[in-house]
Order: structure tokens, then C-alpha cells, then sequence
């Protein structure tokens, strides 16, 4: 079955869990198994510059060994242009990224960056790879990826995940919704992640035109307290119940 809206299911921390002790378990590839058995429908993976999580060897058996589609998220670099061109993914996920930071922080500069990405975007599309630019919910940006021929953009919802209160919170919907359906009018597909937990997955699934969701860190922590079938099984759930019209659809009715 096809769901209307798509859960990816990002591995990165099941490979963080593997590196502190430096062998071979926890393996990201039986998770992204399990996943898919659990009712995910893609698996996502950021092959880092730095190598912190995800390994070469993570990807290369990923697409060997797994049936679902495999989004890399990737900086915009050579070295991940040339592995994307290598492995040819089903899609690739562009993502701004920084040695110091502990996750990705903030979108891209898809209108800033536009000469640097246009390369990017061009060559993984002629290589048949979906190309998502992963940016904040504001109408520049949407406007610039679709500009610079992207298929897909991917919203960084963690500003409205992270928000404290009702009014930050509101206030950071409604950037998400109107960044949605600006993407819709532009002919982009449209998907969401960052940050996103059982408590603020049911407004962003609510969003109509939104296609996809990327989930990891929250569902990788879940799975320590009911293991990872039961979380994505959980997930799941919420999201096909905010698309039946059981969730809160403003930000701060959660
Ligand atoms: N989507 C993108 C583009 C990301 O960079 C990340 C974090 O790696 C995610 C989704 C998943 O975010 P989280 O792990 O917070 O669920």
C-alpha cells in the first residue's frame, strides 16, 4: 500500500550508538529491515563529512540489502556529489552542514547559495536521483529551490518543534503552512523534518499538501523505553490520524 503521506525513517543514531563503542551493534541496517517491516516508507541516512554516524559501508550495504527507497542526505560538496553519482540513491536530500554543530541547524541558503547549487542540483537530476533541498519555511527559499529545478524541498520544522510556547509556536505553524502550500503552487513536492516527536507530529501531518516526513532522533530514543517497531508503529498511527482529521491542526492545539 502507498501511503498518502510517507514516513522516512532516518537511521543516522542507531549508527551514533554503534560508533561510541566502535564495533558493529547496534547495525543501521537491521534497524532500516526492521523499519520497513514496522511500516516505513523509506529510510534516510546522512553520510556526514566527518563520518560520525553513517559510514560508506552503511550506504553501500543500505542499497544492497534494504527494498525501500534510500534518501541520502548529503552536503553540497564534491566528495558527496561524486558518491551520489556513484551510487545513484533513489533521492538525495541536500542539507547545509557544519564540522561543530551536533545536527543539522537551520535550512539551506537555497537563494544565497544559488550559483554553488545549481551544479549540485543539475547533475544528481540528469543521474535520475530526486533531489530535495532541505530549507527553512520562508518563501525566499522556496522560491529559489524551485527556481534552481529541484523536485522536492524538504521544510526544517525544527523551529516550530522546538518552540517553547503557544505563541512561538503558532507563530511558526503558519510559516510551515504557508511555506507548504507556496511549494504546491510552484509544482515542488513537499516534504518535512527535524525534530519532530509523538507530541508535534499531528499538526505537521495535518498540513495537506505535505508528502513526506523524515523522523529519526525521536523514534531511535523511543525505541530504548518500546523498541523501534512499536515507534514507528506509533508514529504511524498519529500521522494516518492527522490525515483522517483527528489531530489538532494549529500549532499549539497539541
Ligand atoms: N531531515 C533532515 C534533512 C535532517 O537533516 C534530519 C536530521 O538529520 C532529519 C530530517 C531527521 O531529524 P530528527 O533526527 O531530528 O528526526
Amino acid at each position: 500500500m502507498t501511503n498518502e503521506l510517507r514516513l522516512g525513517v532516518n537511521i543516522d543514531h542507531v549508527a551514533t550508538i554503534r560508533n561510541a563503542r566502535g564495533g558493529n551493534h547496534p547495525d543501521p541496517v537491521r534497524a532500516a529491515v526492521l523499519a520497513a517491516n514496522a511500516g516505513a516508507d523509506g529510510i534516510t541516512a546522512h553520510l556526514r563529512e566527518d563520518r560520525r554516524h553513517i559510514s560508506d559501508s552503511d550506504i553501500e550495504r543500505l542499497l544492497k540489502e534494504i527494498e525501500l527507497p534510500l534518501n541520502l542526505e548529503m552536503a553540497a560538496t564534491d566528495e558527496m556529489l561524486d558518491i551520489s553519482l556513484r551510487y545513484k540513491p533513489f533521492a538525495a536530500c541536500i542539507v547545509p552542514e557544519k564540522r561543530e554543530e551536533r545536527t543539522t541547524e537551520g535550512g539551506l541558503d537555497a537563494a544565497g547559495g544559488y550559483n554553488h547549487l545549481s551544479r549540485f542540483v543539475s547533475e544528481m537530476g540528469e543521474a535520475g536521483i530526486r533531489v530535495s533541498l532541505f530549507v527553512e519555511p520562508d518563501l525566499i527559499q522556496v522560491s529559489a529551490a524551485a527556481e534552481l529545478g529541484a523536485q522536492v524541498i524538504e521544510l526544517h520544522v525544527g523551529a516550530y518543534c522546538d518552540a517553547k510556547d503557544a505563541a512561538t509556536r503558532d507563530h511558526h505553524y503558519q510559516r510551515l503552512v504557508e511555506a507548504a502550500a507556496k511549494a504546491d503552487e510552484l509544482g515542488l513536492e513537499c516534504h518535512a523534518g527535524h525534530g519532530i516527536s509523538f507530541e508535534t507530529v499531528g499538526p505537521i501531518a495535518a498540513i495537506p499538501t505535505l508528502l513526506e516526513l523524515n523522523i529519526g532522533h525521536f523514534l531511535v530514543g523511543e525505541a530504548i523505553y518500546i523498541g523501534l517497531a512499536d515507534a514507528i508503529q506509533d508514529m504511524r498511527n498519529r500521522m494516518d490520524l492527522a490525515r483522517a482529521g483527528n489531530a489538532a491542526t494549529t500549532g499549539s492545539g497539541q
